[in-house]
């Protein structure tokens, strides 16, 4: 269901949504997205690339949007003439449907050649993506891994439907329905705003201990649910620091990243931005113990023998950011268990003077390590809630409600 007009004050200026448009057969849907925007009160722009011209033409968005259509950055017609930067920031959504693997491509490399990808290029708002395509150009690994790109910098993708596609295949890459798309943009448009201006720290992904020149002591943490609370927090307007362990991530645009190799770097950086921080998230993973003795040279094998690997425990970064802890600062920690995992997570929240732990059996099918999704139990010092199997993404986002909550019973204001 479409988030009603009565969400917007009737004081407010009209929200406006920048929409692109790119050439397949699905262009015109877009009409119609156009059309359920301007029922909630949005006003359009429309962008079109010179493909979609050849489905659509230019003049059926004009008339629908009240404005003229940007199609390219030389050729348009004076009349037509919108400069890109003016759009790219009056936008407050900017919205590709239907959305080709081409300016998917484009835009994961950073490509900016016509009106379109220059304009999205320039944009601050926050982005949104509708793919449509043949289902094997969808399932194309250029075209997945340029969307997990995106989706790591924080653009929004609507994954497309599956089902009979104008070529004659059926499978995935038909446009979502398009009211799925419009709830969509309207729920980033109306998005909550509730952390903006205030300091928030992160830190994700393992740690490495070296053993010699060749080899280190990691873990399976993949830093994606540190990733998805930093890119949560970031679009709430918090004021984002995030350290981050060695991850094959990209991270949030507009966030401090702070790089760590080992537990005892992640200390020292934590305890350099803790001070100035108003929300504390310890999403990372690292390493209890290190080698006692990191070996200069490359250890050789020793045939017939076993290997003994001495090791000596790493700081608790946790423990000693929990005992410097300021009453107005918020501290949450998670807790990775393969068993009795309330009871361990309740220990760990009590001896690190964590004010909420982010418990998970990582066992579980859809939970732990490098999965998209996750189940958690939010426990506090008198509360326990644990969440259905959902997205990294929405674990951060509950994540994050909590947190203001806890801030809100400490009585603490935004600056
Ligand atoms: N943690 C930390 N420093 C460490 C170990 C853990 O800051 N040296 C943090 C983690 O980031 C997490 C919380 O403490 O937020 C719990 O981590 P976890 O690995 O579950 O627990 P440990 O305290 O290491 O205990 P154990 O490994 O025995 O379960």
């Amino acid at each position: 269901m479409i988030v009603p007009l009565k969400l917007m004050s009737s004081n407010t200026t009209k929200m406006c949504v920048v929409l692109g448009v790119t050439g397949g057969i699905a262009v015109y849907k877009a009409c119609e997205i156009l059309r359920l925007l301007q029922k909630q009160g949005i006003d359009v722009y429309v962008v079109m690339t010179k493909n979609a011209c050849k489905f659509v033409s230019p003049l059926t968005f004009e008339t629908l949007s009240g404005h003229p259509v940007a199609v390219d950055t030389f050729e348009r017609p004076a009349t037509w003439e919108v400069e890109h930067i003016a759009l790219a920031k009056r936008a407050d959504l900017f919205l590709i449907a239907p959305a080709t693997a081409n300016i998917i491509g484009k835009m994961a490399c950073g490509i900016a050649d016509d009106m379109l990808s220059t304009t999205v290029m320039a944009t601050r708002a926050p982005i949104m993506l509708a793919p449509a395509m043949n289902t094997g150009m969808w399932d194309n690994p250029a075209t997945q891994q340029n969307l997990q790109t995106l989706a790591s910098r924080g653009v929004h993708i609507v994954s497309p439907a599956n089902g009979y596609l104008a070529c004659g295949d059926t499978g995935a890459g038909k446009l979502e329905d398009v009211a799925v798309i419009a709830q969509r943009a309207m729920e980033v448009l109306f998005a909550k705003r509730d952390l903006e201006g205030v300091r928030v720290m992160v830190t994700a992904g393992p740690t490495r201990e070296a053993i010699d020149p060749v080899r280190y002591i990691s873990n399976r943490s993949s830093g994606k649910m540190g990733y998805a609370i930093a890119r949560a927090a970031q679009m709430r307007g918090a004021d984002v620091t995030l350290l981050t362990g060695p991850v094959s991530l990209s991270a949030p645009q507009g966030v401090r990243v702070v790089p760590f190799t080992t537990t005892q770097d992640l200390l020292d950086a934590a305890l350099e931005y803790a001070d100035a921080q108003d929300i504390i998230i310890q999403a990372a993973a690292p390493a209890d113990y290190r080698a006692k003795e990191i070996a200069g040279q490359k250890i050789k094998k020793k045939d017939g023998e076993d290997m003994v690997l001495r090791l000596v425990e790493n700081p608790d970064v946790a423990a000693t950011i929990g005992k410097k802890k300021r009453e107005d600062q918020v501290f949450v920690g998670f807790a990775a268990e393969t068993n009795d995992v309330t009871a361990h997570a309740q220990g760990k929240l009590m001896k690190k003077n964590l004010d909420m732990i982010v418990a998970n059996d990582v066992t579980a099918p859809g939970a732990g390590f490098d999965v998209n999704t996750n189940i958690v139990t939010l426990m506090t010092r008198d509360a326990m809630r644990t969440l259905p199997l959902m997205s990294k993404d929405d674990v951060a986002g509950c994540i994050l409600d909590a947190v203001v909550s806890l801030r809100n019973e400490k009585n603490l204001k935004h600056p």
